[in-house]
């Protein structure tokens, strides 16, 4: 099988690395790609947000499967162009995109499915907010309605601040707080089977502690020893199953990966978001831990095959992924450091340590920044505590000037299985 993945982060070097163990796999290429995927894929120019572009690379590679990563071109309609082509693609339509590309239309449909999620407004003024924020209460939490790269949600006690965010965007989501720890569960869905993956939990503030802004992820974890083994089976009942039907109900049936973000709340289990796409980095962590050859189970989505998938087979080991990041992330990062250490870790932490690139990319014999987050160090083990052990010892042989990473990815269930 030739497959051809879009995209450049982290998550696409994690799909990558998949892909390039699966015997199924015979070429592998992504466009546009990075430093770290280079190793493994063969790169090719493409602006990944030109369906007709990236359909008549698909085309001239004679792909077999196209792996459209990242949001921005699901939402652009990319996978709907290279299922034109008569290419099977992993990845919804355009339409399907919008439970990711619009919060507004994701309440909609949650709505509509019966789907247990935080209550909430969509305000357009800002007297509409002023009465929402109001309605609520502190913590306050305001979301951008459009793609925001993890980055257009402020939850705060300052209702100026809720406030100001609310003016600086054209249409908001209100809702409201919801406590407990937070899982982020994939599934891949074929627009009417589902086959929920492994839970994982990702660390979205800047700042050990969960302190700072929210960023696309500093790190993640994967399996949750603290979570209820029935979790899987219960989202999969209550959240992902009702809303590929109510999507398919629509006529806008969504395949690919369908991703809830979710809150383990007192009152039970919430939707805090979905995603049309494997998260980043959580995906590092649930890959690495997949032992079902990846290209298999991203053509049965893609070819609406999913009901004869065999049970995934899984790991029992623990997976960790600690994301570094540049100087000012997640503000304008600055780019173009080089990288050091990177031998190091392929030398002496191999095969439990491996460093996937995010924003990197090669300029003559060095490795350099490119982005805002960088790599993600990504170790496996006997149990959390191990796989956090080797990936915090592969971090501290990286060098990047100015780099930043968070110390506490894993901590508190270090000591758990
Ligand atoms: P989202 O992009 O919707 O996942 O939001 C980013 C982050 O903001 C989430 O991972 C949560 O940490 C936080 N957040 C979003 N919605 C809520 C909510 N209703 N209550 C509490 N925290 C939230
Ligand atoms: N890790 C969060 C995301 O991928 O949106």
């Amino acid at each position: 099988m030739k497959v051809l993945v879009i995209g450049t982060g982290a998550r696409e070097h994690a799909l990558c690395r998949s892909l390039s163990l699966d015997p199924a796999v015979t070429a592998l290429h992504c466009a546009p790609g990075n430093a770290g995927i280079a190793e493994v894929a063969e790169l090719h120019k493409v602006d990944a947000l030109d369906g007709k572009a990236v359909s008549e690379l698909a085309t001239e590679l004679g792909a077999d499967l196209v792996v459209v990563g990242p949001e921005a071109p699901l939402v652009a309609g990319v996978a709907d162009a290279v299922r034109a082509a008569g290419i099977p693609v992993f990845g919804p339509s355009g339409e399907a995109a919008r439970l990711e590309g619009s919060k507004a239309f994701a309440k909609d449909v949650m709505a509509a499915a019966g789907v247990p999620t935080a209550r909430s407004y969509v305000c357009t003024t800002p007297e509409e907010v002023a009465e929402a924020l109001d309605a609520f209460g502190a913590p306050y939490v305001v979301k951008d309605d459009g793609l925001a790269a993890g980055k257009g949600v402020v939850v705060t006690d300052d209702v100026e601040a809720a406030a100001a965010h609310a003016a600086a965007c054209e249409r908001v989501v209100i809702e409201e707080f919801l406590d407990g720890p937070e899982v982020s569960l994939f599934a891949v869905t074929d627009g009417e089977t589902v086959v929920p993956l492994q839970p994982a939990q990702d660390f979205k503030r800047a700042l050990d502690g969960d302190e700072g802004p929210n960023t696309g992820g500093m790190g993640a974890y994967s399996p949750l020893p603290w979570a209820d083994p029935k979790l899987v089976e219960e989202v999969l009942e209550t959240v992902l199953q009702p809303t590929v039907d109510e999507m398919r109900r629509r006529g806008t049936p969504f395949s690919g990966l369908l991703y809830a973000g979710l809150a383990i709340t007192s009152r039970g289990v919430r939707v805090i978001e979905f995603n049309a796409r494997f998260g980043d980095p959580e995906t590092q962590v649930v890959l690495a831990r997949l032992q079902t050859p990846l290209a298999g189970l991203l053509m049965a989505s893609a070819s609406g095959n999913l009901a004869h998938l065999e049970p995934l087979r899984w790991s029992d080991d623990a997976a960790v992924t600690v994301v570094v990041a540049s100087h000012n992330y997640p503000g304008t990062p600055r780019t173009g450091d080089p990288i050091t250490g990177l031998d190091e870790v392929a030398a002496e932490d191999a095969p439990h340590a491996y460093v996937l690139h995010a924003g990197t990319r090669r300029d003559g014999d060095a490795v350099v920044s490119a982005g805002g987050r960088v790599l993600s160090v990504t170790a496996t083990g006997d149990d959390l505590g191990q796989a956090r052990e080797r990936a915090y010892r592969a971090v501290g042989r990286i060098r990047l000037d100015g780099s930043q990473h968070r110390t506490d990815i894993a901590e508190k269930v270090a000591g758990a299985r």
